[in-house]
């Protein structure tokens, strides 16, 4: 990835930042980034807090001395956060890092969800990446059965407990034409907590981080 338009694409994200906001951020390596990027920002107010969605984000936060709240204590203005992989309709997967189920629950609370993401995370169509579902561990194997049974081949993510203390199931081979739907039905299953499908919540803009210029999706 080019280093120039992996900035230039941070300092575009910090100019929605304004004096007051409450920010949320989401987890991964391009939000570790971003952080390191945000602590060096020369912003002529302080960032009052930040609301992270992994412990990872957080203990990262705190390392560069942010002030870090709880979701319950605030009303988020702009979360910021990457992804696996988005379409043209700025649908996303998530979920890669496991941290799905906080980075859903803080961007539906966002008033405005800003994505970062390489070009490489474009798809046509989603298929690449499994669809990660987060799942109450003792429905493992009524859920797998279920996405079994979905047209799925689902596996459970080796040796992983999300920050919320339940299990991954990963799925590959989903009919993916119709996410909008699918999120629904997978989060309709008993036991489901989330999934990684980000249709129903989606950003309102994509900063695309490219080799020669950096795009917006809006
Ligand atoms: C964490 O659960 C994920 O949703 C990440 O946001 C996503 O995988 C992007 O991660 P990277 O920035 O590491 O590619």
């Amino acid at each position: 990835m080019n280093s120039d338009n992996l900035q230039k694409a941070f300092s575009l994200a910090i100019s929605h930042i304004q004096k007051g906001m409450v920010l949320g951020l989401g987890s991964g390596s391009t939000v570790n980034l971003f952080i390191d990027e945000l602590a060096k920002a020369k912003l002529n107010f302080d960032i009052d807090c930040i609301v992270p969605a992994s412990e990872a984000t957080k203990a990262k936060l705190l390392s560069h001395n942010f002030n870090v709240v709880d979701l319950n204590s605030v009303d988020v203005d702009l979360y910021i956060d990457s992804c696996d992989e988005f379409n043209s309709l700025k649908e996303l997967i998530k979920g890669g890092g496991g941290a799905l189920t906080r980075e859903k629950i803080i961007a539906s609370s966002a008033k405005q969800f800003i994505c970062i993401a390489g070009n490489s995370k474009f798809v046509d169509v989603f298929g690449k990446f499994p669809i990660a579902v987060e799942v109450i561990s003792m429905a493992r194997g009524l859920v797998a059965r279920k996405l079994l049974s979905m047209g799925g081949n689902p596996s459970l993510r080796h040796e992983y407990i999300t920050d919320n203390g339940n299990i991954i199931i990963d799925v590959h081979g989903l009919d993916l034409s119709n996410v909008e739907l699918l999120e629904k039905e997978i989060n309709n299953i008993p036991g489901v907590v989330e999934t990684g499908i980000f249709s129903s919540i989606k950003p309102s803009k994509i900063i695309i981080i490219d080799e020669n210029e950096n795009r917006l999706l809006e």
